[in-house]
């Protein structure tokens, strides 16, 4: 499926072709690829802007987005882990929408056995970004109590699972969480009157202020992603005032260089995943051919949890 315009859903179109000869630059910058057979690929918001040619990573049109399958292994490089009919799921950054995709080896993880391809292409991104803007860069500690924004989206529903793994509270604007509280009312206030959050976890970028409000003494605002639209600015005082940490987390920037980080991730993941303690949501599949369909879905706001686009194995 390419995208072929920058009409927004409207611009994909699905195209019989042979496997393109080479390796993409950017995937052959980590190195000799893993070609994956895809059987799922996850569908999130930077495809939608890709669409609309308003992400970061624009590649020249007509070009097959897709950062993330599951699927099983079609070639490995020499001396790999990895083996031909191996089940996993992998980032691989674009190329994700088509029945062959090539992800660098270390963005590859085994697929636990408890889930199947389309949950499994709903791991990476969400999961690893709860888990990484959770712990290694919120620093979140057993018993404390952290709000997630956007909770019924990809990164909230994950961030939820994940942060009651580890024996956090959880407070969220949407279903899922030990207390709900919707993102149009007065949740700033009724987080308080709960006795405020240690960390706030914000994907969406629109109520910042009220999130630093919401803070206990030394709580941390967390800060992973713009869903909303908006970069919003906050004058410096505020952190001082009341003694919080604002925290970016940006997890290709800090993990891509770290390899051992990202296995050591999916290892703790994959203990909670053996535990029932984590299973992805996946909230619409979708047809290869029905890509266009599946990102207006996200586009409409109706999608809750993962959307995924199944192809035919
Ligand atoms: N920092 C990182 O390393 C990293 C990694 C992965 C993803 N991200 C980013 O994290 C963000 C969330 O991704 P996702 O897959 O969870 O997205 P998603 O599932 O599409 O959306 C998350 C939530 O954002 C809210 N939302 C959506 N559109 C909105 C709008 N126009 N105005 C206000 N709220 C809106 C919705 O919640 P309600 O309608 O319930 O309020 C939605 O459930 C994205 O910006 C993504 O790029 C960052």
């Amino acid at each position: 499926v390419e995208i072929v315009s920058y009409d927004g859903p409207r611009a994909l179109r699905l195209r019989e072709t042979e496997l393109p000869q080479g390796v993409p630059a950017e995937i052959a910058a980590f190195g000799e690829p893993v070609r994956i057979a895809v059987r799922a690929a996850g569908v999130s918001f930077p495809e939608l802007l890709q669409s609309r040619g308003q992400y970061q990573m624009k590649p020249e049109l007509p070009f097959v987005p897709g950062a993330e399958v599951a699927g099983t292994v079609e070639q490995a490089p020499c001396g790999s882990s990895f083996a031909p009919g191996d089940r996993v799921f992998a980032f691989c950054l674009l190329g994700g929408f088509a029945d062959t995709a090539l992800a660098p080896e270390q963005l590859v993880f085994r697929l636990p056995e408890s889930l199947d391809f389309a949950e499994g292409a709903s791991l990476f991104s969400n999961y690893h970004t709860a888990y990484f803007s959770l712990v290694t860069r919120g620093r979140a500690e057993r018993g404390e109590t952290v709000l997630v924004h956007g909770a019924a989206g990809g990164v909230g529903t994950a961030s939820l699972q994940v942060a009651r793994a580890l024996g956090l509270k959880t407070i969220a604007a949407a279903a899922g969480a030990m207390l709900v509280l919707r993102s149009d009312g007065p949740w700033k206030d009724e987080a308080l009157a709960a006795g405020g959050a240690d960390m706030v976890l914000d994907p969406v970028g629109d109520r910042t202020l009220d999130s630093l409000r919401a803070l206990r003494e030394g709580g941390r605002l967390v800060i992973v992603g713009f869903t909303s639209g908006e970069i919003p600015e906050i004058a410096v005082h505020r952190p001082l005032h009341r003694n919080v940490d604002v925290i970016g987390a940006g997890y290709g920037a800090y993990v891509f260089s770290r390899p051992e980080l990202g296995a050591a991730i999916s290892s703790e993941l994959g203990a909670m995943i053996d535990q029932g303690l984590v299973r992805p949501i996946v909230g619409a599949r979708y047809s290869l051919s029905e890509a266009g369909a599946a990102l207006a879905h996200l586009d409409s706001r109706r999608a809750l949890g993962k959307v995924v686009l199944e192809v035919d194995g």
